[in-house]
């Protein structure tokens, strides 16, 4: 018996670890046109796989993925895999004009990148012009074999994404996982049950102390997982810089023979400390990669805004804002704290703030300005929550910390995708480290040229 066993027991080790050291999994986007028929009109969209919502990825942390695009349609297509840190692989995060150039028609790419110490419920959609707007789907990472949730197993995860209705058969007593998505273009999402309390176990795809509430915000771009645990977050308590950003709208000018619908002929505009973020016409990543950022963008983002003013009190006369292609250069590991100071200019409003490559946590936020006397002692270093996506509130502000510890350009912006496309937006250089295991890897074979 014991002879018998033994082998046995040295197969399921084996097993074991390779289970750990995770799988590749292979996908295949077909990006197409399809009609779909709403409210008894029937339209052609874009979608991946004639479906939409898209397909469902389902992955395990550890896994590596290849995910194959080929593009079909007249429009260009990049996807972004929402929440993802793609440490070391920024090639596969997927903004157009960032980290690649569009795949064009008839092109395909091989996104390729594995999933680290990340689990939970993210989603990937397009990262070009307005095309997420049908082509999206949920990107579910679930934890190693043979490690379970660090909350009470629930009876029946069933995944979801969020702006469509939701039918859910439910059974007395039981506890769900639902997996809340918003992956609508322009609205937050309040999401709640009649009569039941929600326990909030994740958050972009990160365990969060449990909390009970009754209604829960999801801004667009934020991802959440009810239902139940903890893992003691590992916020940066020394800071090595320090930046100040106000985010908001504003006006440019119109440009000849158009019409501009912003306040006295203008055009509107949305801004970064005053700076409208210019699109450029090849990608950041590549210019950055190859040393080539001569004409395609400036290493110059400002600190601070270059004009003080009482941010959220009585806006200034002049509106308008200015525009370039500035990035903000970090060395590798360096340790950031970032204020966002929402503008009352033309109106205050709520900004979900996106950034790539990075969880960050939330140390502090509130109403009106930021008081750098008072407020950094308020800061919560100890349990705050970890996202990847923030809402900056209307007339107020909040701070994030992170460790730029994953080299490459790393996009920021307001998930609003109509301010995104005024401007509201910026990037990050994150230089590499001296060790190979903190160098950006150089391009796939693959990558698109524009
Ligand atoms: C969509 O419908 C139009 C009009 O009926 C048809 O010409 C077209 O082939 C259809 N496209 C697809 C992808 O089914
Ligand atoms: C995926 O990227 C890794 C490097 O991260 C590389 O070693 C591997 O060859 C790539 N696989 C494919 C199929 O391109
Ligand atoms: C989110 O869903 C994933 C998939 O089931 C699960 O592994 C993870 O535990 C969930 N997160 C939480 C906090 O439930
Ligand atoms: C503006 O429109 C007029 C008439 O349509 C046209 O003649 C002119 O060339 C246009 N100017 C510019 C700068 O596009
Ligand atoms: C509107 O534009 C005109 C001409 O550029 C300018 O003189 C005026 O001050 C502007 N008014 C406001 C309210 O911005
Ligand atoms: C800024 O404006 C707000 C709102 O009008 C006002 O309450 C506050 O006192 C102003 N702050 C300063 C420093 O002037
Ligand atoms: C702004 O415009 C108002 C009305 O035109 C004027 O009274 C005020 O002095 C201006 N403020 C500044 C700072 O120029
Ligand atoms: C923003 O920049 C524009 C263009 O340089 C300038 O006219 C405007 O005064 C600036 N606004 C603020 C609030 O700094
Ligand atoms: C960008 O700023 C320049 C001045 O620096 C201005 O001439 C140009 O019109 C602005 N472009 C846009 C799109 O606002
Ligand atoms: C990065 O910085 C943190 C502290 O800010 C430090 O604990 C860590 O060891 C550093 N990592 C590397 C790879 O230098
Ligand atoms: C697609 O991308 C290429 C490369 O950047 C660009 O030259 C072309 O104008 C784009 N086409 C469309 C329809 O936007």
């Amino acid at each position: 018996m014991t002879v018998l066993l033994l082998p046995l027991a040295i197969i399921l080790c084996v097993i074991t670890e390779i289970a750990l050291a995770g799988i590749t999994r292979h996908y295949h986007f077909d990006i197409k046109l399809q009609n779909v028929t709403r409210l008894c009109h029937t339209k052609s969209i874009v979608t991946v796989n004639g479906q939409f919502p898209g397909p469902r990825i389902v992955a395990r942390e550890g896994d590596q993925l290849l995910i194959k695009v080929v593009n079909h349609v007249q429009n260009n297509m990049s996807i972004h895999w929402h929440g993802i840190r793609q440490i070391q692989t920024g090639w596969a995060d997927g903004p157009a004009y960032v980290t690649q150039c569009p795949i064009q028609t008839g092109q395909s790419y091989v996104y390729n990148y594995t999933i680290v110490g990340q689990r939970g419920t993210l989603f990937w959609h397009a990262h070009i012009s307005w095309l997420r707007s049908t082509v999206y789907g949920p990107l579910i990472i679930l934890p190693k074999h043979s490690v379970p949730y660090p909350f009470a197993k629930p009876y029946k995860d069933a995944p979801w994404v969020l702006a469509d209705t939701f039918k859910l058969k439910v059974k007395h007593g039981k506890a769900y996982l639902l997996r809340l998505i918003n992956a609508a273009l322009d609205e937050e999402l309040f999401f709640s049950i009649a009569n039941h309390m929600l326990t909030v176990v994740e958050a972009d795809a990160v365990y969060v102390k449990p909390f009970e509430t009754s209604t829960i915000v999801i801004a667009p771009g934020q991802t959440t997982n009810l239902s139940h645990l903890s893992v003691p977050a590992n916020v940066p308590q020394k800071v090595d810089r320090e930046f100040f950003f106000t985010i908001g709208l504003g006006t440019s000018s119109c440009k000849h023979n158009q019409t501009c619908q912003g306040p006295n002929g203008t055009m509107f505009a949305t801004s970064v400390n005053n700076i409208s973020f210019a699109m450029p016409t090849t990608a950041l990543l590549q210019a950055h990669f190859l040393g080539q950022s001569h004409g395609i963008y400036t290493p110059d983002f400002p600190v601070s805004p270059l004009t003080q003013f009482n941010y959220t009190g009585t806006p200034p006369n002049n509106t308008m804002v200015g525009n370039g292609t500035k990035l903000m250069v970090l060395p590798f590991n360096t340790s950031v704290e970032l204020i966002m100071q929402d503008t009352s200019i033309l109106g205050a409003e709520s900004h979900p703030l996106h950034l790539h490559g990075f969880n960050f946590f939330v140390v502090g936020q509130g109403f009106g300005n930021f008081d750098p006397n008072k407020d950094p002692a308020n800061l919560n270093l100890v349990d705050p929550v970890e996202r990847n996506t923030v809402g900056v509130p209307a007339d107020g502000w909040v701070a994030i910390r992170f460790l730029a510890d994953n080299p490459g350009v790393w996009f920021m912006h307001c998930h609003l995708e109509i301010h995104t496309s005024w401007g509201l937006k910026m990037a990050w250089v994150v230089l590499d480290g001296k060790l190979p295991n903190q160098k950006l890897l150089p391009p796939p074979a693959d990558l698109p040229k524009c």
